[in-house]
């Protein structure tokens, strides 16, 4: 199947006019750093780079002048590192990686890994371009704790060597954010295909349960079918049975499947590093006790429920704005059973480039918005966790389900 690539070019250009209009500034450059490599996991670019980008390789710095012009500066490895690995960027050829120039980041590392502790040397091009350019940057420094944190401590280092550009860069998180909020086609086509080869693995996850079996197997099997599709997990598979499915994110998966028990699989695949994220509760006998079967109902009941609210103007999690608030609807409907106190997490999440995707759970949803909704009930003294989950796209007047291939 051919893809149809997304226009990264008119995306940079795009952000740029946004900075002009917010900033009421004509010229200035957007700096943003690709993820670096970690040799115990498989690469994973950063998103916002990959998505102004499509660029997938380690070490490297994107410079965009406010009307588009992109220069890519890449680690200097002496043409080492073709040897060990595929993908390198070639300098040569911008037109290649979709970009006007590439440069040099600096002089030549000693190995072929680009690294957080990179010396003055390393980056002594780019440092001479940011100091002859006497204009504002703009990048990725959200002010929350647990984000961007790559980021954060590249453009540290670089002014560390370079303290000028301290008072020169401004936040464009929450710019950057709404722009990947709102999903292109071609970002459509690649969750939907995460979602088909998500349900293809719940299919052969199925087929493997049973009292005596692992939930390891169930991974196992789960995971063979996101591989075999060219796709990987886009979070660690959560494969818990009985009382491991009271916590939230178990992923040790090695617990042997009991006859009576409930078993809770949440996985996702990642296709073209765009995410599914399903979540789905089985019997591992032929079927739910009462007990069991009455709580599951509630909770697909709860989530037909917000389903039908969830809609432009609603809120993921909002405590302004309860009565629109789908997370306090969710507690309130479980409260009319006294169910409320374990109902223990958000109604949901964004999704797309990352699995808990970029964009406020405070801010009103719009059209376009794709969204989880996952109500779920976790009683550790009945060894019950449930969870039912599936992907959603906000619609002008309310949400369509892109999960509910089978109705597995
Ligand atoms: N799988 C993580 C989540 O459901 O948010
Ligand atoms: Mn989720
Ligand atoms: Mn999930």
């Amino acid at each position: 199947m051919i893809y149809e690539q997304p226009d990264y070019i008119n995306r940079r250009k795009k952000l740029g006019s946004l900075i002009q209009e917010k900033y009421q500034v004509k010229n200035g450059n957007i700096i943003l750093f690709a993820n670096l490599e970690n040799e115990r996991t498989l690469f994973s670019q950063e998103s916002s780079f990959f998505y102004y980008t499509g660029i997938n390789e380690p070490g490297a710095v994107l410079i965009v002048d406010l009307n588009g012009y992109t220069t890519l500066f890449i680690p200097n490895f002496d043409g080492k590192r073709e040897a060990w690995m595929s993908g390198c960027i070639d300098l040569k050829s911008p037109q290649k990686v979709g970009v006007d120039e590439i440069k040099l980041l600096g002089d030549s590392y000693k190995g072929i890994v680009a690294h957080p502790f990179f010396t003055v040397d390393e980056y002594n091009h780019l440092i001479e371009f940011i100091k002859n350019s006497g204009l504002p940057f703009f990048s990725l420094l959200p002010d929350l704790a647990s984000s961007n944190f790559v980021q954060k401590f590249l453009l540290n280092r670089l002014i560390s060597f370079l303290s000028e550009l301290g008072e020169k860069v401004r936040d464009i998180s929450s710019l950057i954010y709404s722009m990947r909020r709102k999903k292109d086609a071609t970002e459509m086509v690649a969750i939907i295909k995460a979602i088909e080869i998500t349900h293809m693995g719940f299919d052969a996850a199925k087929e493997v349960i049973r009292p005596g079996g692992l939930e390891s197997e169930v991974k196992a099997a789960m995971e063979y079918i996101f591989t075999s599709f060219g796709a990987q997990s886009a979070f660690p598979t959560i494969a818990a049975s009985g009382k491991n499915a009271t916590i939230l994110h178990y992923t040790k998966n090695l617990d042997e499947l009991s006859s009576g028990d409930l078993l809770l699989i949440d996985a996702g695949a990642e296709f073209n590093h765009y995410c599914a994220d399903i979540s789905r509760t089985f019997a591992i006998s032929e079927k739910m006790t009462p007990r069991q079967k009455e709580l599951f109902n509630v909770v697909q009941d709860t989530k037909e429920y917000i389903e039908s609210l969830a809609k432009p103007g609603m809120y993921l999690n909002n405590n302004l704005f309860p009565e629109n608030s789908l997370s306090h609807l969710a507690m309130q409907f479980f409260a009319k059973y006294g169910l409320e106190k374990y109902f223990t997490h958000g109604i949901g999440h964004y999704l797309g480039l990352d699995v808990h995707d970029v964009g406020s759970s405070h801010e009103a949803l719009s059209e376009g918005d794709v969204i989880t909704i996952e109500p779920g009930l976790y009683i550790k003294e009945e060894s019950i966790g449930i969870r039912l989950e599936d992907d959603y796209q906000i619609t002008k007047n309310g949400c369509v389900c892109l999960s509910d291939l089978d109705k597995s």
